[in-house]
This record gives structure tokens, sequence and C-alpha cells, in this order.
């Protein structure tokens, strides 16, 4: 049994994180992670970047049952922070869009970071193994891994969700959590593209076709583009709006969200012998302009129309509503919305309330981020405020 003071399970961003801070903070620490190395989901990140942070991180940008909880974290620990860590790595960054930061070469650099901060926190890392008999009495957890034992007064849960299951993705984080009695948020995939069925399954002919668009579900929604898929819906606006779409819900989309109302009344004065199609085909690609002037049906010359319809057709494509039938799943969501709730936890340190040592971070908890690079800075800020505690 070789004794530590914190043994973390779970070698991702948040768990290497957590490690990394409370190793140079003198803690021996002990990571366990149960595939063949860490880091996966980094790796396949930002198609092979890393978005690792977002220059607009606020609190509103995160859904979880608590609005408030990652306030504390977030604040404590900041994009800045980070970006200032990569930096000391002299990793070369830029900036794509709204924000989000990428690396120039690979997102293995995040890994290699991670690694050398565990290197210089002096971190025992174990992969290939799986934490098995999992026990806690007399203010201490053991745990087997392999042909090891190891003990310590304080257990990280950093698991992460089910979410892309291929990669070793499991709901574990939320069994162990529950062993503890600790309540779990009905976990759902999020930033995830949904499906259309019945008679959308028309829009299908669009796939592969795109538009920037203004995407809404409940009270939110994005400015980004959308894609057609041969099962939907996706792209950028698309998965932000899932993490707030609930079965049963619309979809609603504006597919021309620079027109002030009234464009096509003007359109009719100044180019009478144009059709919808026309006017729609000048702003979007030909085979979506095609498809919604033929579902709204207005073959004539805009002169030929009336005024009510022009308007009506307006609306019609300023709220294009979708009833989309479910979304692809765990299977393709790039995050897990719900998980451990936040009520358990201390939103200072991330311990369990009612189990002294036990901690929980990252993904495994009841925080999302937007679609962007927020979902790693959760990772980091959850993740250096365990490591801070520990
Ligand atoms: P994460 O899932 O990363 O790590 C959990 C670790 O625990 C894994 O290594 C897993 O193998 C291990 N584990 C699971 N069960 C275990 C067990 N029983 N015992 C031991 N170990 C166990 N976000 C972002 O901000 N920017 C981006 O560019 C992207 N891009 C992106 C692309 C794709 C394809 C996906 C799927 C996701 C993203 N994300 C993202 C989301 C981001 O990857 C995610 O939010 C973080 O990886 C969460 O970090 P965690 O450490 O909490 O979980």
């Amino acid at each position: 049994m070789t004794d530590y003071d914190a043994i973390v399970l779970g070698g991702g961003a948040t768990g290497l994180m957590c490690a990394a801070v409370a190793g140079q903070r003198g803690r021996r620490v002990l990571v366990v992670e149960h595939a063949d190395r860490v880091g996966k989901k980094i790796l396949i990140s930002g198609g092979g970047r890393c978005n690792f942070t977002n220059l607009g991180v606020a609190p509103d940008r995160y859904l979880s049952a608590n609005p408030h909880f990652a306030k504390s974290a977030l604040g404590r620990y900041s994009a800045r922070d980070f970006l200032a860590l990569v930096e000391r790595y002299g990793i070369a960054w830029h900036e794509k869009t709204l924000g989000q930061l990428f690396c120039d070469g690979s997102s293995r650099q995040i890994v290699d970071l991670l690694l050398a901060e565990c290197a210089r926190g002096r971190v025992d890392i174990a992969v290939g193994h799986a934490a098995r008999d999992i026990d806690h009495a007399d203010g201490r957890f053991r745990l087997s891994f392999g042909n090891c034992e190891a003990g310590a007064p304080a257990l990280v849960i950093a698991t992460g969700g089910p979410s892309i299951p291929k990669m070793g993705a499991t709901g574990f984080a939320y069994d162990l959590a529950r062993r503890f009695g600790l309540k779990i948020v009905e976990p759902r995939p999020a930033l995830v593209p949904l499906t259309l069925g019945g008679d959308e399954t028309l829009f299908r002919s669009l796939s592969g076709v795109s538009a920037d668009v203004l995407a809404r579900a409940g009270k939110a929604s994005f400015r980004e583009a959308a894609l057609f898929t041969h099962r939907g819906l996706s792209g950028p606006a698309i998965l932000q709006v899932s993490s707030y779409w609930r079965r049963g819900d619309p979809v609603a989309i504006d597919f021309l969200p620079d027109r002030a109302p009234g464009w096509l009344r003007a359109a009719k004065r100044e180019q009478p012998r144009a059709t919808l199609r026309s006017q729609l085909a000048a702003a979007l690609p030909d085979r979506l302009a095609d498809v919604l002037a033929e579902r709204i049906g207005l073959v004539r010359e805009l002169a030929n129309c009336p005024d009510a319809q022009l308007d009506a057709a307006e609306r019609r494509l300023a709220g294009w509503t979708f009833h989309p039938n479910g979304t692809e799943g765990f299977a393709k969501a790039e995050v897990t919305a719900g998980g451990i709730s936040t009520a358990e936890l201390s939103s200072r340190t991330m311990e369990a309330r009612r189990v002294p040592g036990l901690f929980a971070i990252g993904e495994a908890v009841d925080v999302t981020g937007w679609l962007g690079g927020y979902n790693f800075q959760w990772a980091w800020a959850s993740g250096w405020a365990a490591g801070m505690a520990l």
C-alpha cells in the first residue's frame, strides 16, 4: 500500500491540472488513468489544435442547475492565467474567432505542458489501469489498480462524462459519486448534432450545405454557421443551441439575420423582375435557396407578389422552425450536460460537503460550457481550485 496525500481518478484535462497544482504545493499525488495514455480528448480537441480557452469566459456562458456555482473557480483561475501558462511553455497560439484560442501547432503541446507541470510537482501517473475496490474508512480512501494498492485522505473524481464512449468515456464518475451519496443531475448529450424526421427529412438533400444563421432554442440564440447533415442539423450554431434544447422543443433559424424587416418589399420596388429564389441565392448557397424558395412556394416575380405574401415569406425566413426528433447522442456529443450536482460541492474547493476529502472536478460536474474553449477553461479552473485545496 503506497500512501499519498491525494489520489486523482482520471488523467484528462482537469485531473492533470489538479494533480500538477497539488503536487507543486508539496502534496504527494497519484493519478490513475484507465486508458493507455493521458489526455486523449485533449489530443483530438479543436481539430487537433486544442481550443484551450476563450477570452470571453463568463459564468453566464455555462449551463448548470446552479448558474452561480462556476463563478468562484472561473474568477480565481481565468483564461488569462491559462494563457500565461501556455506562453511560459513557449507554445505559439492564435485567436481564431469569437475569442477562441488555439495552438498554432498541435494539441500534443497542451498534453506535454500538463505532463511537464505534473513532473514539476513529482506527480505519479499510472496509466492502463482502472481503479478497483474503492473503499473509504477512518478518513482514508483506499483503492487498487493493476497489482498496486494506494491510500490517501483525499480522492478526486476527474473521470469526465460519458460523451464519446469509443474513446473510453464512461459514467464512472456518477456511479462513484452515487456510492458516496451525492446527487446527480440527469446527464444528457450537449454540443451535439440534432436529428430531423418526418417531412423535415427533405432537408437531408442539403447534406453538406452550411450558412451563417441565427439559431434559437428556448431563450438561447447563437449567430454562427449551421450545417445540414444526412441526419439533420449540425455546425457551431446548432451545437451551441443543442445544449439548451430539450426534447419536444423547436429550434428556430433566421436564415438572413442581417436583413432588416421590409427587405423583400424593398427588393420588389428596386428589382420587380427578381424572384424570391434569386434574392435568396444572392445571400445563401444555391441549394439552400432552392429548397427554401420551393418550400415557401413563392415562385412568381416579386412584382406579382402581394406585399402580405412577401411579409409572410420574410417572417418564415427569419424564424424557420425545425422540430428535431432527437440528438445524435453521447456517441457524437462533444460534452455531457448535467452530472454531479453542484449542490453537493463547495464552489471554492470542489470538495463534497457531506464527504470530507472527496472532490469532483471537470466535466463530471454539472457545469457545461459553450462551444469554443469554455469547457477546457472549466476543466483548468475547477482542477486548479481543487488542487489548491488538497
Ligand atoms: P476528460 O474526459 O478529458 O478526462 C477524463 C479522463 O478520465 C479520461 O482520460 C478517461 O480515460 C479517464 N477515465 C474515465 N473513467 C475512468 C476510470 N474508471 N478510471 C480511471 N480513469 C478513467 N473543449 C474545449 O474547451 N475546446 C475544444 O477544442 C474541445 N474539443 C473537443 C473535441 C471533441 C471531439 C470532444 C469529444 C470534446 C472536446 N472538448 C473541447 C470538450 C473537452 O474535451 C472536455 O470538456 C474536457 O476534456 C473535459 O475534461 P475532463 O478532464 O473533465 O474529462
